[in-house]
């Protein structure tokens, strides 16, 4: 697996969510709390554009007049039909073992990690191990470093 850089964490700041193009899959970023969540942008229903729908929690009531409210922003309700999916898992709510949304892995990494990831990808010797072998030609390169923090998707 790949990670792919979707945003700055500072970015989450100003929106609960973030709708990337990743390695040709439209994919949404929602920050719940603390944390970070990714699923597919297609719903299993139609198609329908599941990330750009409201987020919502549990409700639940033992009797009439009380109820507790649970999981607030962890639920995602699709804007065309209203199928619901828990963010954590890519599980719908109304059969969690046979329909859900395909959910991806989140972390958060430093902008050094990020660029270790991506001089990991272009390094020669990876090149050489895929038998493409460095040209004769270098150009001149300098440390870069990066002082904020990512959140990235693996895919
Ligand atoms: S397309 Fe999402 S509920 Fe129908």
């Amino acid at each position: 697996m790949a990670p792919y850089v979707i945003a700055r964490i500072r970015d989450f700041d100003a929106m609960d969510r973030v709708i990337a193009s990743v390695a040709g899959r439209s994919i949404g970023v929602f920050k719940v709390g603390g944390a970070f969540f990714a699923v597919r942008n297609q719903c299993p229903h139609a198609g329908g554009p599941l990330c750009l729908g409201d987020r919502g929690g549990i409700a639940r009531s033992s009797e009439p007049g009380t109820f507790d409210y649970s999981r607030r922003g962890e639920f995602l309700r699709c804007p065309w039909h209203s199928w619901e999916f828990d963010l954590r898992t890519g599980k719908s709510w109304f059969d969690p073992e046979r329909v859900r949304v395909r959910a991806y892995e989140t972390a958060v990494l430093d902008g050094d990690a990020v660029l270790a990831c991506e001089a990991k990808v272009s390094d020669g010797a990876a090149s050489e191990a895929e038998g493409r072998e460095p040209g004769p030609y270098q150009v001149e390169t300098y440390p870069v470093s990066v002082h904020d923090d990512y959140v990235v998707v693996e895919i």
